[in-house]
């Protein structure tokens, strides 16, 4: 049947306000909320032997690779090595004996993306992939799948197919921690249990949308915006800034806050809004610093933190926003959804044709 867009204007935003659901219904199908312990379907490659993980794919959902990777080492203490499918197929990198790799794709039609697939095979890799679709060419042809349980994604721009590969991935992460014993069946239970929460945290950062939208239209008036976070964070900083320019045609990047200092801080004037991710937790200081660094060259700070973080930022950040507070394992999951939010706000803002933005398509089926 045709999906329709309810009572919402575009279908990003109807999907946005998805996030709960869908993270809730991809969770559920990984993880059980009775003995906290992760539920993997059978999968084509054993952790425990694998010498070395490839993740490759394309734009947003390569950007959750990269988040994977941060976990998949962090938990697993699997080496990783990520790479987007269209180099990684004309990179011709040596590949282990015995070795694996996770593809990641909304559609399973991505041509670069099949293109890195076949070539691991070949390679003799066994292929998981992440998909949304079930019947699409990457299900049928990697060794093995795990769905996200998304439900059909419209809107051009990705939105809660990343968040529920991100739920997958932090899943398999777990996985592999405790096959490898690098976890404890504790660690499993604490982790676990945080993911469990993020639904009900998902909701909680959609009722913050008129904060998002008043950032919005600071935004909107801009040429140029800067995203910067830290570890798992810093790819959100990327999705941030592919969103967008993806929808609102403002020019973005995307930084390690660490990197700010090896040249993006030449930037940095009083029309450039910098927005920050800085969860309180282990990174929180460094990142601070980067910020402050910024802001004392006259940069705009606008950061998203938890209750702890809004004192220490607000005294050089123009605004901050506050989320709810999450142990540092999720919190890339969760920090995803503002940045998202924002970028549709500011298309709308713009006027731009926010579902079908100008020269892209949903599914890129062609090199
Ligand atoms: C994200 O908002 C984009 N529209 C795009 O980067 C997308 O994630 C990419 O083309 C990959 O698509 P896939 O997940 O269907 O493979």
């Amino acid at each position: 049947a045709a999906v329709g867009k309810g009572n919402y204007r575009h279908f990003m935003e109807k999907e946005l306000h998805e996030h709960p659901a869908v993270l809730g219904d991809t969770l559920r199908q990984y993880l059980d909320p009775k003995t906290l312990e992760v539920r993997l379907p059978r999968l084509p490659f054993d952790a425990t032997r694998v010498p070395r993980l490839t993740i490759s794919a394309c734009g947003s959902a390569f950007i959750a690779g990269q988040v994977g990777r941060y976990w998949i080492e962090q938990l697993a203490r699997l080496p990783v090595d990520a790479d987007v499918a269209s180099e990684f197929r004309y990179r011709d990198p040596p590949l282990p004996e015995g070795g694996a790799a996770i593809l990641v794709s909304q559609s399973g039609e991505t041509a670069d993306t099949m293109a890195a697939l076949r070539l691991l095979k070949e390679g003799g890799q066994k292929v998981l992939s992440v998909v949304n679709v079930p019947e699409s060419s990457m299900a049928r042809e990697s060794d093995g799948a795990v769905l996200t349980v998304a439900g059909p994604e419209i809107g051009v721009a990705s939105t809660k197919a990343f968040t529920a590969q991100l739920a997958v991935l932090a899943c398999l992460a777990i996985g592999f921690g405790r096959q490898r014993r690098e976890l404890t069946t504790l660690d499993e239970g604490r982790l676990t249990q945080s993911l469990l929460e993020v639904p009900s945290h998902a909701a909680a950062v959609l009722e913050q949308d008129a904060q998002i939208r008043e950032l919005a239209a600071e935004v909107a008036k801009a040429r140029d915006v800067l995203f910067l976070g830290r570890g798992s964070l810093y790819p959100i900083a990327l999705e941030g800034a592919l969103k967008l320019k993806e929808i609102s045609y403002i020019h973005a990047e995307g930084y390690a806050a660490g990197e700010m200092k090896h040249g993006p801080i030449a930037l940095i004037d009083n029309n450039v809004p910098v927005i920050a991710l800085c969860p309180s937790g282990p990174l929180f200081e460094k990142t601070a610093s980067n910020l402050q660094e910024a802001a004392a060259r006259g940069g705009r700070i606008m950061a998203f933190t938890d209750a702890d973080g809004v004192g220490p930022l607000s005294r050089f950040a123009e605004r901050v926003i506050e989320l709810p507070k999450v142990g540092a394992f999720p919190t890339p999951i969760l920090y995803a959804i503002p940045v998202q939010l924002l970028a549709y706000h500011v298309a709308v803002l713009k006027g731009t044709d926010v579902d079908q933005p100008r020269n892209l398509a949903k599914s890129v089926t062609v090199e």
